[in-house]
């Protein structure tokens, strides 16, 4: 079965690489061979490798950058989606579409269901909605939406605190949004297992939430990463007791988030066979990769 993962270099886009099955023959492409924001590019790179299975992990992801270059962000997020359905539909092909929280408007404090209406606050949420919408329309894609993703060598939360609390004696973190962090291995994982039943022909729904079971706020997941990566014996100066929570309006940023994040996991409990794990496993599994100098 051939598989084309675009994005092969991103925070998923790599996790996924590092644990693709070697039965997949993997293409992993990333900007350079198939670049989103030009028109047609992925379409023709689909039609000419004829996959199985399109995995598609790239995006434009610069959440306070797409208010000032949404027209960009909308190529990338949305019109490319479109296009790499279409070519999958007349290849005889699927699409496994990432997809995020950030459609939602974030009110309330009740998990999202895949029924749920999206609604965005702001310009990269926009973009990533016009994506979806695409993929409803074909009918060839599986939208997997997720939250708050870390892990890898990339930029992410627990790398970003880690590193801050071993600069300063204290720190502030926002404490109002709630959500799940989202280990990419993990996720990885779950999409490696989601579109091998895609390409097995195998009956899947057309949104499905992968995250991690339970939630927290940004100043909880700091906390805990502190926690953890003191107990592994990492030098910081900052202790989880000397992070001060903080509301979203103190830390101002160009793009408006969801204060409600959840995501409600139960229709992928329903379709796999191992319980998704608590998402305090993923953030212990980043910091020790970052504590032991593995990532
Ligand atoms: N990060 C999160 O917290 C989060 C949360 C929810 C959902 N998601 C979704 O999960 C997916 C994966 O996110 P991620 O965190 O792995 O993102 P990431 O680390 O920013 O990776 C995105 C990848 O997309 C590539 N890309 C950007 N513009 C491109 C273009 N014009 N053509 C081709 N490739 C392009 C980037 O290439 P370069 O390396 O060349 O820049 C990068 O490799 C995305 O759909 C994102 O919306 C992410």
């Amino acid at each position: 079965m051939k598989v084309l993962l675009l994005g092969a270099r991103g925070q998923l886009g790599s996790a996924i690489s590092r644990i693709a099955p070697t039965a997949w023959g993997l293409t992993a492409a990333d900007r350079t061979v198939a670049d989103l924001a030009s028109p047609g590019q992925v379409a023709d790179l689909i039609v000419r490798t004829r996959p199985a299975v399109v995995i598609n992990a790239a995006a434009w992801t610069n959440v306070d950058g797409a208010e000032s270059s949404e027209a960009l962000a909308t190529r990338i997020n949305g019109e490319a989606v479109a296009e790499a359905a279409q070519a999958c539909g007349r290849v005889g092909g699927r699409l496994v579409q990432l997809s995020t929280d950030y459609v939602f408007d974030g009110s309330g404090d009740r998990p999202w269901t895949e029924e749920s209406e999206p609604a965005p606050l702001n310009a990269y949420g926009r973009s990533k909605v016009v994506g979806e919408r695409a993929c409803l329309t074909t009918g060839h894609a599986m939208i997997v939406r997720t939250s708050w993703l870390h892990g890898g060598s990339g930029r992410h939360f627990v790398r970003s605190i880690l590193g801050a609390a071993a600069e300063h004696d204290t720190l502030r973190v926002v404490s109002d949004q709630i959500g799940a962090p989202t280990e990419a291995r993990w996720l990885a994982a779950t999409i490696v297992d989601l579109a091998d039943r895609l390409a097995r022909g195998g009956v899947v729904p057309s949104i499905v939430h992968a995250v991690p079971s339970g939630h927290a706020s940004w100043h909880e997941v700091a906390c805990h990463a502190l926690r953890t990566a003191s107990a592994l014996g990492a030098r910081l100066r900052c202790t989880a007791d000397a992070i001060t929570p903080v509301p979203s309006a103190d830390y101002p940023l160009k793009a408006m988030r969801p204060m409600n994040s959840r995501l409600d996991g139960r229709r992928l409990d329903a379709l796999v066979a191992s319980a998704r794990p608590s998402w305090t496993v993923g953030v212990d599994a980043t910091v020790r990769a970052l504590v032991r100098g593995g990532a």
